[in-house]
């Protein structure tokens, strides 16, 4: 347990996804005044030298956000997020990466709040160093399933929570599945933000009606492949399940996720998908 280290992936295509999508949440978040909490229950190191040896030996960052960094095309969507990745390379060379917590604290206003927990102690560490005196920003050694336990709903009863599991244990899709159920029955307007690797179709039907008879409503399912195959063992594609997403989030994130499958495409068969997996 606890060998995965998101540093060999930082950069990848999975996190160009993810984070452009979680960019989008929190500035949805931040067009209402009322203050907000964000709750990344598996929170990584937060910012990723992309120098690091462990970076370097995979270096997947060129098929991710190397891919971006100097393209010309980006669609107006995606700006948002690069200008928090080039925020934390003001030279104009691509060298660090951040991660969903630094995503968050680009957002964060004088009311708004961060939860950030992290299993690895080591990584935790880390993470905590890079927040050091935030005292908007509360880092917790914990397991990111008790985390939901502990901290739903939260006091400001507005927010988002991105759970983004490294898939290290055997039966991790019914963990989330579980943990979504239980996290929605304490909190059912609550945003939440569930990122997970594309399998076989068969976890992958399975996983799709647990959400379904889970009793949680309003999945929109968000999907991104960049190969057909899954040559060598390499990641195919991912995916975010968002449950109770802004207005129209849909409409908007479609057009994004289809240049992104062109953008990172790593062989043929890359697409995307949005459709609702539960509907209100
Ligand atoms: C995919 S990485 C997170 C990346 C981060 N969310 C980001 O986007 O920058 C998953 C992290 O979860 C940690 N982890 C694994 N199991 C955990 C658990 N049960 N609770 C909390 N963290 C866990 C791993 O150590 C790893 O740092």
């Amino acid at each position: 347990m606890l060998a995965y280290r998101h540093r060999f992936h930082a950069g990848n295509f999975a996190d160009v996804f993810k984070h452009s999508l979680l960019t989008q949440l929190l500035a949805a978040l931040c067009a209402k005044v009322k203050p907000w909490c964000y709750i990344d229950t598996h929170a990584g190191i937060g910012l990723y030298d992309l120098k690091h040896a462990w970076t370097q030996k995979m270096r997947e960052y060129e098929g991710g956000i190397g891919r971006l960094w100097h393209a010309r095309d980006v669609p107006e969507a995606l700006e948002p997020y690069l200008r928090i990745v080039r925020a934390e390379n003001p030279g104009g060379r691509l060298r660090y990466y951040p991660g969903s917590p630094i995503v968050a604290r680009r957002h964060v206003r004088a009311a708004d709040r961060l939860v950030l927990t992290e299993l690895n102690r080591v990584d935790c560490a880390e993470l905590a160093a890079v927040f050091a005196h935030d005292r908007r920003v509360a880092v917790q050694h914990m397991d990111g399933y008790h985390t939901l336990k502990a901290y739903l709903p939260p006091a400001e009863r507005r927010g988002l929570v991105l759970i983004d599991s490294s898939f290290d244990r055997a039966r991790e899709f019914a963990r989330l599945t579980r943990a979504l159920k239980d996290a929605f029955g304490r909190w059912p307007t609550g945003m939440y933000a569930i990122w997970y690797p594309l399998m076989e179709p068969a976890p992958m039907r399975d996983f799709y009606a647990d959400v379904q008879r889970s009793g949680t409503r309003k999945v929109l399912r968000l999907e991104l492949t960049v190969r057909g195959d899954r040559a060598e063992g390499a990641l195919a594609g991912c995916g975010m399940l968002i449950v109770n997403p802004p207005w129209r989030f849909e409409a908007a994130a479609a057009p994004m996720l289809e240049w992104l499958a062109g953008a990172l495409a790593a062989g043929t068969g890359a697409g995307s998908r949005v459709d609702w997996l539960v509907p209100e």
